[in-house]
């Protein structure tokens, strides 16, 4: 059974984390040099459109994994350091995708509905630094799993 959970585990981080460093290593330079506003923008709403219900999946996949396997250690009174510092990590980064879809991106959507470029791409800005972040904990939460 724990296999089966930690693979689940793993498979959910890697869709997310995963996604999330393509869109902003690859897609992100090349749709900002090639691209006007209008086509750009539109692309990023159709990119989270069908990213983001990806993450939901992954976030709620992480965290019942996490916390069965945590059951099945024996509870919270016996996690090692490197859980914790995980579940820290994880509960920051599910908050910071929490504000992307309910704040930014959600004005992102009605900007691009009406036409509005300058508005847009200031959600699109603030949409790329966050999930910048949210892209370095992750890669740094799977990191400290098999360092500390
Ligand atoms: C926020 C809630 C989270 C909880 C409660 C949680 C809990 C756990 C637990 C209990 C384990 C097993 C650890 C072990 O066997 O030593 C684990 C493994 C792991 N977790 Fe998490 N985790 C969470 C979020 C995350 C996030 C956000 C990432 C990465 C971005 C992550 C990446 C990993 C990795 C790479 C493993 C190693 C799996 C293996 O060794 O096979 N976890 N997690």
């Amino acid at each position: 059974m724990i296999n089966i959970l930690l693979m689940l585990h793993v498979v959910a981080v890697v869709i997310w984390v995963g996604g999330m460093l393509f869109a902003h290593m690859q897609l992100r330079p090349i749709a900002a040099s090639q691209l006007e506003p209008p086509e750009r923008l539109r692309l990023w709403v159709g990119v989270f459109g069908r990213f983001f219900p990806w993450v939901w999946g992954s976030i709620i996949t992480i965290l019942v994994t996490g916390f069965w396997i945590i059951n099945i250690y024996g509870g919270f009174k016996v996690l090692g350091m490197h859980i914790n510092v995980m579940m820290v990590i994880g509960f920051l980064m599910m908050l910071i995708f929490f504000h992307v879809f309910f704040a930014p991106y959600r004005r992102l959507k009605q900007a691009v509905a009406a036409e509005d470029w300058p508005a847009a791409g200031a959600k699109l800005a603030q949409i790329r630094t966050l999930i910048g972040i949210n892209m370095t904990l992750g890669v740094l939460t799977i990191a400290i799993r098999y360092i500390i």
